[in-house]
C-alpha cells in the first residue's frame, strides 16, 4: 500500500520505517529540515536501537520530504498523523501540530479513498475534530462537499522508547478505532504482516519465540483514544503505587524490592512497572496523565487516582534532594554527580526527565552538578546548556571529588563501573541509588554509604 507518515519523531519514523520494511511504499514528511536532511543521508536523528539497521533494510521503499507537493495523494491509501502533542501550561493537550497537519492533508486529498489516521496521542474526541478539519479543508479548497473519499481512524501507538523497533515489529496488540468499516478493513490489511507475524524477521532482531499472531482490537474512535490514555494512566499509577509503598517501607524498616517481588509473583498483579525509584519521566506519562485530568474537568468529573499518581511521581524528585540534604547537612558548595541524564536507558530523550528537576533543585541550593550519560549528552548540551550543569562525557570525570553520587538512569554500564577504584576519587563515598539498581551489598562491603529508594 502507499502510505504517508506526517511527523518523523520516535513514533512517526519508527512506524514509517517498519511499514517500508514490510513492503509498503512510504513517504515520511516532517517540517524539520535538519531531520529530513539527516534522514535523506540515511542517518537517524534519534537514538533508537535497531532503527538505523532497519532504515538500511527498508531504504528502497521509503522517501523523506519536507513538502506535501512531493506526495501523490491520488495514490495515497493511508496518511498517519504522528506529530507531537505536548502539554499546554494548563495541563491540557496542545493540538496545534495536529491541526496544521490535518488541514494540510485535507487540502490535498484527491478522489482516491484515503484513511487519515491519528497515531499521535490525542484527547478523546479528537478523531471527530480531525475529521471536521479535514472535511472543511477538503471541501473548502475544492469548492465541493467531500464525497466519502476519505475516513478518519484512530490507531494509538504503544511503543516504548528504547525498544521502539522491537515493539513496532512485535506489538502486543494493534488498536484500530473508526466509524467507517472501510477504514478498519484497510488498516487491518496494512498491518496484516504484523498481525500474522509472517514477515521475515530482521537478523538483528529475531521474532520472540512463540509469537505467531498479534491481537487486533477494533472499536469506535473514542474508545481507541481512551484505550491509549487509560493504558498509560494505569502504568503510571502502578509505578507511583510502588513509590508510595517505598516511602512507608523505608520508615518501617522493610525493603521495597522484597515487597514488590512478593507482590509481583501474584499473577493478578505482575512484576512489571512495580519497581520503586525516582519515578517516571519521558514524553508520555506526564503529559498524558495531565491531559486525562484536563479532559475529565471538561466533563465535570475528577480523577483522584490519576492525579495522585502524578503527585507521588513528582514528589520522588524532591525526595532525592531532601535525602541528599539529610545526608550531607549542607548542599551549598557540594559536588553532586548524576549518573545518567536520560529519562530511561536506551534513549537520548530528555523530555520530563527526572534528572532535569533534580539538577535544577540542587543548583538552586548552591550545589555543583556534574552529569554524565552514554547517549543523552548531545541533547543535554543542545537544549539544556543554560541549566548550569557540567556535562561530562566520561563517568569518572563526573564522579571526581563528588560528595554524593546519584544513580538517575539505570544504564547497565553503571553497574559495571569499578567501584573499588572510584572510592578514593570521591570526597565522600555516598551513593543514592535512585533506581535500586546497583549492588548494595558489594558497595557497602567496599565502604560506601548506600541509600536506595524504600529500603
Ligand atoms: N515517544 C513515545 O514513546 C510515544 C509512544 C506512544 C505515543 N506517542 C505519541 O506519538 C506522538 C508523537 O510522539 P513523538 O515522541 O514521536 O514526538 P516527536 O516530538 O519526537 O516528533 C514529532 C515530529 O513531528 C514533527 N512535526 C510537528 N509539526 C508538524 C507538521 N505540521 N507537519 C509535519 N511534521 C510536524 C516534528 O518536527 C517532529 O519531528 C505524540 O502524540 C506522542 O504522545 C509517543
Amino acid at each position: 500500500m502507499r502510505v504517508l507518515v506526517v511527523g518523523t519523531g520516535y513514533v512517526g519514523l519508527t512506524t514509517g520505517v517498519a511499514l517500508a520494511y514490510l513492503g509498503h511504499q512510504v513517504v515520511c514528511l516532517d517540517i524539520d529540515e535538519k531531520k529530513v536532511s539527516l534522514l535523506r543521508d540515511g542517518m537517524s536523528p534519534i537514538y533508537e536501537p535497531g532503527l538505523p539497521e532497519l532504515m538500511t533494510l527498508a531504504k528502497e521503499n521509503i522517501r523523506f520530504t519536507t513538502s506535501y507537493e512531493d506526495v501523490d495523494f491520488n495514490t495515497c491509501d493511508v496518511v498517519f498523523i504522528a506529530v507531537g502533542t505536548p502539554s499546554l501550561p494548563d495541563g491540557s493537550c496542545d493540538l496545534s501540530q495536529v491541526k496544521a497537519a490535518a488541514e494540510a492533508i485535507g487540502e490535498r486529498l484527491e478522489d482516491h479513498f484515503t484513511v487519515v489516521v491519528n497515531k499521535s496521542t490525542v484527547p478523546i474526541g479528537s478523531g471527530n475534530w480531525v475529521g471536521a478539519l479535514v472535511r472543511d479543508a477538503y471541501g473548502g479548497c475544492k469548492g465541493c462537499k467531500p464525497n466519502g473519499m476519505y475516513a478518519v481512524a484512530s490507531n494509538p501507538e504503544f511503543l516504548r522508547q528504547g525498544s521502539a523497533v522491537f515493539d513496532t515489529l512485535y506489538p502486543e496488540r494493534i488498536v484500530i478505532g473508526a466509524e467507517d468499516a472501510r477504514a478498519i478493513d484497510l488498516l487491518t490489511n496494512l498491518y496484516r504482516p504484523l498481525l500474522n507475524q509472517d514477515f521475515p524477521a530482521p537478523a538483528f532482531l529475531p521474532r520472540p519465540e512463540g509469537l505467531s499472531a498479534v491481537p487486533v482490537v477494533t472499536c469506535d474512535l473514542a474508545s481507541a483514544e481512551m484505550i491509549k490514555y487509560a493504558a498509560n494512566a494505569f502504568l503510571a499509577v502502578k509505578i507511583s503505587f510502588a513509590n508510595e509503598m517505598a516511602q512507608l517501607t523505608a520508615k518501617v524498616g522493610a525493603d521495597i524490592t522484597q515487597v514488590t517481588h512478593g507482590m509481583g509473583l501474584d499473577s493478578r498483579i505482575g512484576p512489571r512497572f512495580l519497581q520503586a525509584g525516582i519515578g517516571w519521566g519521558g514524553s508520555c506519562f506526564g503529559k498524558d496523565t495531565s491531559a486525562l485530568v484536563a479532559t475529565s474537568k471538561e466533563y465535570g468529573i475528577t480523577m483522584p487516582i490519576v492525579q495522585a499518581a502524578r503527585d507521588v511521581n513528582y514528589r520522588q524528585r524532591t525526595w532525592v534532594v531532601d535525602t541528599l540534604l539529610h545526608e550531607l547537612k549542607i548542599l551549598k558548595g557540594r559536588t553532586i554527580a548524576l549518573l545518567g541524564f536520560a529519562f530511561k536507558p536506551n534513549t537520548d530523550d530528555l523530555r520530563d526527565a527526572p534528572s532535569l528537576d533534580i539538577a535544577s533543585h540542587l543548583l538552586r541550593q548552591g550545589a555543583r552538578v556534574m552529569a554524565t550519560d552514554p547517549v543523552a549528552l548531545t541533547n543535554a548540551r543542545r537544549f539544556y546548556s543554560e541549566l548550569g550543569v557540567t556535562y561530562c562525557d566520561e563517568p569518572l570525570e563526573a564522579i571526581q571529588d563528588a560528595d554524593a553520587i546519584v544513580l538517575v538512569t539505570e544504564w547497565p554500564e553503571y553497574r559495571r563501573l569499578k567501584w573499588v577504584e572510584i572510592k578514593p576519587m570521591l570526597n565522600n563515598p555516598l551513593i543514592l541509588d535512585g533506581r535500586n539498581f546497583l549492588d548494595r551489598e558489594e558497595l557497602e562491603r567496599l565502604g560506601y554509604r548506600y541509600v536506595g529508594v524504600g529500603r
